[in-house]
């Protein structure tokens, strides 16, 4: 994403009209550092139109390429950034405003109407890149040509973008249509749209995702995000599966079990294959109840700070389950890991089933060290609540990576390779990292951070909601919510406040489905494998002379870790590790008693 960064504000540098020549002198270097191989090619475009095109040959940035590995969002991605990039430092041109869903005003049109046979001639650089969208014919020769390495955008050439809007539906989005509308050169004959429209509808890969429980809150429907409604979450300390929050970056893949195999390379012995039987019978079933919590949740709030790049989660992007399946450990032992691997490698990758357009696979590693743990109890799970996966949980066999954030709890898992290096994903190089508040989108460097592995300690208040009443006559408000902390550290206290921090009342804690922490039943995990959340729930008197309240949670693990009083010293430009004390408002109704 950061490459898209560099190549700000060019997206439109073809249709800026008099805004070009300035635009073009802002961001020379930047077209430099994005044109590389085809800066040549840019310059002599340039030239045809603009004599300070020159410029963009001096300032390369030797970085680009890897940035490159970065853009992996399809074009509807690319577009957005341009649009937004260009916006911060220009004037936006007036554009018809593009509806929500459709940007086809076919009938006023007076443009020209092509064939699909003479759109499909044009899929190269040298023809011209065309494509359509929705009944429109667009050339984005020159946008491909400011955006050199837009491999993905290239697939698209001489054909329909819909079946790449679909995979990354998240794009389509009316300030991107804004942008492709002003490639606009003309309507797809009639009849070749209507016989587009069938294979798009056919060739929707989301159309065999599952059924989605409707209590569900949908941060995006195509790839499916979602999170549960927070006073669900810790109505059970077990998430129930249907409401489990969902994150997919992919279409769910379906993976026949029968022929389901599980690739294991890099250990000395060679590759080694086993089927989902094999994983099921050959190994101990080994259960774990651990929490997963998404390195994005809570990030609306420092949305609120300042805007963030990401799927706007609110506090409800993580929940609970008990897994069950072969121990990673185990498997690496039979598969040839010994102690000598450990003098060479250092982590252990994981790749999806899950692919996109290029075939590219949703990927991730982990140390090796946790995963050849025996405390670390990584498993290959195939069980979650004591039911085979949910297919959008992985199904037939997902990682489960105790103590570690989400993305790196691989789902659909296909391959599992030791090594000496990270997983090349772009998930695990170029997103899911922290940063200074201070960082922006023109000095991040995403080599420069590690990959998120443990989480901080979170916690948030569930009930009551923001925004809701609690009755005076009650004399009191009933607090709960969730409080978790990665690497396996436990929970110890959570504190409540209602009078802004000047006083805190200790919460009673839940730390299993039996109740209250402390009874016979529940034993406090081992040192270091506190894997799962503790819900925690205060009765606290309602302040006098208070007409709103302000409730405020903060938690503290057993290395005495705690969170952060307020976003803003956190605030990342990717808006991961959203972890500061959770605030709720909420309204003290005085007229209750009548
Ligand atoms: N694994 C694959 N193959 N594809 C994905 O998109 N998303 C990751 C991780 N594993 C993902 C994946 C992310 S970012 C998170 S937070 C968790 O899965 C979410 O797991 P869940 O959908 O089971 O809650």
């Amino acid at each position: 994403m950061q490459h898209l960064r560099h190549c700000q504000g060019l997206a439109r540098v073809g249709l800026l009209g008099t805004q070009r020549a300035q635009l073009l002198k802002d961001v020379a270097p930047a077209v430099a550092a994005c044109a590389g191989p085809l800066a040549g090619r840019w310059q002599r475009r340039g030239n045809s139109s603009n004599d300070q095109s020159g410029q963009a040959h001096s300032g390369f940035n030797p970085r680009w390429p890897h940035l490159l590995a970065g853009l992996v969002a399809g074009t509807g991605a690319v577009l957005a950034y341009g649009l937004r990039n260009s916006q911060s430092g220009q004037e936006r041109i007036a554009i018809e405003p593009a509806s929500q869903s459709s940007i086809e005003p076919v009938s006023q049109s007076s443009l020209p109407v092509y064939t699909q046979e003479e759109v499909s001639r044009h899929k190269n650089l040298d023809d011209g890149v065309w494509v359509t969208y929705k009944g429109g014919v667009y050339d984005i020769t020159e946008f491909i040509n400011m955006h050199p390495g837009g491999d993905k955008i290239l697939l698209a050439a001489g054909g329909a973008l819909e079946p790449f809007w679909a995979l990354y539906a998240v794009h389509s989005q009316e300030h991107v249509l804004e942008i492709l509308a002003e490639y606009k050169v003309g309507e797809l004959n009639p009849e070749d749209r209507k016989r587009q429209q069938k294979v798009s509808d056919a060739s929707d890969p989301y159309s065999t995702d599952p059924e989605r429980h409707p209590a569900l809150r949908i941060n995006s429907a195509k790839p499916f995000n979602a999170e549960p409604p927070p006073q669900l979450l810790t109505d059970s300390y077990i998430t129930p599966n249907a409401l489990f929050f969902k994150r997919n970056h992919l279409p769910v893949p379906q993976v026949d079990p029968k022929t389901y195999k599980l690739e294991i390379e890099g250990l000395p012995k060679g590759s080694v294959s086993l089927s989902l039987h094999d994983l099921k019978t050959r190994f101990p079933k080994h259960t774990v109840t651990a929490t997963l919590q998404c390195a994005g949740n809570r990030r609306s709030e420092m949305n609120s700070v300042k805007q963030v790049k990401g799927l706007n989660w609110g506090i409800a992007a993580i929940s609970n389950a008990t897994w069950s399946g072969a121990r990673l450990r185990d498997v690496l032992l039979a598969a040839g890991y010994t102690p000598e691997v450990a003098a060479k490698a250092r982590h252990v990758q994981f790749e999806g089933l899950d692919r996109d357009v290029t075939g590219t696979t949703y990927g991730a590693s982990i140390p090796l060290v946790k995963a050849v743990s025996e405390f670390g109890d990584v498993l290959l799970a195939y069980e979650m609540n004591g039911e085979d996966l949910p297919p959008d949980h992985g199904y037939p066999v997902r990682a489960v990576v105790p103590g570690t954030v989400g993305a790196r709890n691989v789902k659909w898992l296909g391959k599992i390779v030791v090594s000496e290096e990270e997983s090349k994903s772009h998930w695990q190089q170029n997103d899911y990292k922290g940063f200074s508040p201070s960082t922006d989108w023109d000095t991040v460097d995403f080599k420069s951070a590690p990959a998120i592995q443990e989480l901080p300690i979170q916690s948030a208040i569930t009930t009551p909601a923001e925004g809701t009443s609690v009755d005076r006559s009650m004399e009191e408000v009933t607090v709960k919510g969730y409080a978790w902390s990665g690497g396996g550290r436990e929970v110890v206290r959570v504190d409540v406040t209602v009078d802004g921090g000047k006083t805190w009342h200790i919460a009673q804690l839940q730390d299993s489905e039996k109740g209250q922490e402390g009874t016979a039943q529940t034993p406090p995990p081992p040192t270091g494998q506190a894997w799962a959340w503790k819900l925690f729930e205060a009765t606290v008197p309602l302040p006098p002379e208070h007409q709103e309240l302000e409730i405020m949670c903060k938690a503290v693990d057993n290395s005495y870790n705690t969170q952060p009083d307020t976003v803003a010293p956190i605030w990342n430009l990717r808006g991961v590790l959203s972890n500061a004390w959770h605030r709720v408002t909420v309204k003290i109704n005085e007229d209750s008693e009548e």
